[in-house]
């Protein structure tokens, strides 16, 4: 039973690790997940596609030794994710998003396919300055689709509130067991907002590190309303 397509709840929450104490990896994301967070949100950035670098397969092998159980969503924000599908597999993903920008529209197709023969959810992610309109004709290929509410890089950038009309546009489209998540400044201010648009997994990195251990189990709560 995968967590996406029959969860017991929703939504669910995906803490982004990237604004987590990367000295003390293992256990924020046993902390985070103990609070009540359903899985774990890896933000892949090459430089790039994105002015910024973050983590790679070698994390995410060490993070699925460190946490089993744990449901180890990655999202790649680089230029070639066709070269990473294979290294995620073998790290123990369980989810590989990648972006429509980043692909070829006759490779989408394809590519869910390949993620899903290694054995992980496939997602597509569409960045803010990008019409819907490019991400329409391939809405119902994979598990999730990934509208983003700020321009990816960095964790701490203000919600772009015009996002949430991508997402009640793409909802109505999706099969029921297809999830919507959206990624970028979602807060304790507009998580009501957002669950309203029809987003049913949110990612949350600066909302939930950003406070102290012993609040974020309320935080987490909150987000999910
Ligand atoms: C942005 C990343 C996000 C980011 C979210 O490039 O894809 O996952 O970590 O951070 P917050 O929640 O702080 O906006
Ligand atoms: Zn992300």
């Amino acid at each position: 039973m995968s967590l996406l397509t029959k969860p017991a709840r929703l939504p669910l929450i995906a803490p982004s690790i990237l604004a987590a104490d990367f000295a003390r990896m293992g256990e924020e994301c046993r902390h985070i997940l103990d609070a009540g967070a359903d899985l774990l949100h890896l933000d892949v950035m090459d430089g790039h596609f994105v002015p910024n670098l973050t983590m790679g397969p070698d994390l995410c092998r060490s993070l699925r030794k460190a946490l089993p159980g744990a449901y180890l969503d990655v999202h790649l924000m680089v230029t070639d994710p066709e070269m990473y599908v294979e290294p995620f597999a073998k790290a123990g993903a369980n989810l590989l998003s990648f972006h429509v920008e980043a692909v070829a529209p006759e490779r989408i197709g394809p590519l869910v396919e390949r993620v899903r023969r290694l054995g992980m959810d496939a997602g597509l992610v569409i960045n803010p300055p990008t019409p819907v309109e490019r991400i329409l004709p391939h809405v119902r290929l994979p598990d999730l689709i990934l509208v983003m509410s700020v321009n990816p890089g960095f964790a701490g950038q203000a919600f772009i509130p015009d996002m949430l009309h991508k997402a009640r546009t793409i909802r109505p489209l999706l099969r029921p067991e297809q999830r919507l998540q959206i990624d970028g400044g979602v807060n304790l201010g507009n998580a009501s907002e957002v669950r309203a648009a029809g987003c049913d997994v949110l990612v949350a990195a600066s909302a939930l590190f950003g406070v102290p251990a012993g609040e974020r189990a309320r935080v987490v709560a909150a987000l999910r309303g």
